[in-house]
């Protein structure tokens, strides 16, 4: 029997892999200059604490989670974000306590919603994210905006726009609830089914539908911005500013209302701009400012403001942009050995080999010299290292290098030196090569 991969779940690895691990390793970077540390939460946690942190008026909370009851009866949900464990491990670890504020995290890991599959949209993916949690202000919230849009420039990924918007303040919320209520109650009879259930439990939400038929209501709806109180416009205003300021230009979006139940003040998200053979793949990222999580979470009342990349729609566009910049993952050197007691003394050489840091291949079969160089190839490996029975006699080996089909006879005493300087030359080559490529 096949057993296939559950729908919406994907594999990664080789080529894809290398990407993903670069991809955190340059978001890794960001985070830590802006002195962020490291956190590490469950993937499970009790069900509530997504329903409460979440909020029960939200798609993912109504009808993405998986969620089920493990064999001491609990409700165990598996996290469809991180925000919510992060906030639950801040209180259950007490880190507010002794820690000057605000805390800086950033974390990594996969999320779970049962959505509908489609382009950039799975049911297991990964997420990359960073909280602040113990903020005070504006230039907290532009911080992270900052923080995320440089991640995508050390990405490469320029072809970005950031959108923002404020929910405002509980008044300003309550008065737009109430203008929404009052604008979508000649419609909701013709919406969907979902916008129906919006309706009852957050009528913001319906800002957020996709249905073709809906959004030509929507578009009509009235606007945060005209709601909004004096000070959530100034607030907004001095977010715009300071990152104005830094060269970041933002969008201001009176649609954008996300959705997750716990933001208050600024929200944000970063989208790719619409190129020739891109995907619309959604929101590459997103965020905001909320006051009330880490409380509602029994914790003190700390506010605080955070964001998540998705690191599929971040692979996407990055492999979109930098094309086949990874096509030549493979070994330095692969080793080749034409005899078993050749083979049986190159474990030694490529032990020691690695141990100078060189990313080392070898075969442990007896092959035709042919075989075994059409394999280097294939592995893309930069060079192959001949050693057969003559060479062996002379302590010599041969060096062949795979792109230029140059070949060299090093002394096996100097074989170390002499690879580090080969390798070197053809890293330069390659820089060359790129460039010419540009041009
Ligand atoms: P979110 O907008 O739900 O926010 O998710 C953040 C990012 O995760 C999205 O922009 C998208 O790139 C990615 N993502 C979401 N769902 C999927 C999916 N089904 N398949 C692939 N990628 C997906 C949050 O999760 C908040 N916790 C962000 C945050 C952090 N707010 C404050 N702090």
């Amino acid at each position: 029997m096949e057993i296939y991969p559950v729908k919406g779940t994907h594999d990664i690895y080789d080529k894809d892999a290398y990407i993903y691990q670069d991809i955190e390793s340059r978001l890794i970077f960001v985070a830590s200059i802006h002195n962020c540390n490291e956190i590490r939460t469950p993937i499970i946690e009790h069900t509530n604490l997504f329903v409460r942190g979440v909020g029960e008026s939200s798609d993912i909370v109504n009808k993405e989670m998986y969620t089920f009851e493990d064999k001491g009866g609990r409700s165990i949900t598996l996290r469809p974000e991180l925000t919510a464990g992060i906030m639950r491990s801040i209180v259950s670890n007490k880190l507010y306590a002794n820690a000057d504020l605000p805390l800086k995290y950033f974390y990594r890991g996969p999320c779970f919603r049962y959505e509908r599959p489609q382009a950039g949209r799975y049911r297991q993916f990964q997420q990359f994210g960073v909280e602040y949690v113990g903020v005070s202000s504006y230039l907290e919230d532009a911080e992270i905006i900052a923080l995320g849009y440089h991640a995508l420039m050390v990405l490469g990924l320029t072809n970005v726009k950031v959108y923002i918007n404020s929910l405002g303040d509980e008044q300003s919320r309550k008065n737009y609830r109430e203008a929404l209520k009052e604008y979508f109650a000649k419609h909701i009879d013709k919406m969907c089914a979902d916008c129906k259930r919006r309706y009852e439990v957050n009528p913001l939400r319906i800002l957020d539908c996709k249905v073709e038929a809906d959004q030509e209501i929507i578009k009509d709806a009235p606007k945060m911005s005209d709601y909004l109180s004096e000070d959530a416009k100034l607030y907004l205003n001095n977010v715009i500013s300071l990152l104005k300021e830094i060269g970041i230009e933002v969008i201001v979006d009176n649609n954008l209302v996300r959705g997750l139940d716990y933001y208050t003040g600024v929200v944000f998200e970063y989208h790719a701009e619409k190129i020739e053979g891109l995907d619309n793949v959604g929101a590459l990222g997103g965020g905001g400012h909320y006051a009330k999580l880490l409380k509602e979470v029994g914790g003190p009342d700390l506010e605080g403001v955070g964001l998540a990349f998705g690191i599929e729609r971040l692979a996407y566009v990055y492999t979109h942009v930098h094309g086949s910049k990874y096509a030549n993952i493979g070994p330095d050197f692969y080793l080749i050995g034409l005899n078993q007691e050749i083979i049986d003394k190159n474990f030694s050489l490529a032990d020691m080999l690695r141990s100078k840091g060189f990313v080392i291949d070898t075969n442990y079969q007896v092959k035709s010299v042919g075989s075994l160089l059409k394999l280097a190839v294939k592995k893309n490996a930069k060079f192959a290292i001949i050693i057969g029975e003559e060479e062996m006699e002379k302590g010599r080996v041969n060096v062949k290098n795979l792109r230029s089909q140059t070949q060299t006879s090093v002394e096996l005493e100097d074989l170390a030196q002499t690879l580090e300087s080969l390798i070197i030359e053809y890293e330069e080559e390659s820089a060359k090569l790129a460039l010419e490529d540009v041009k």
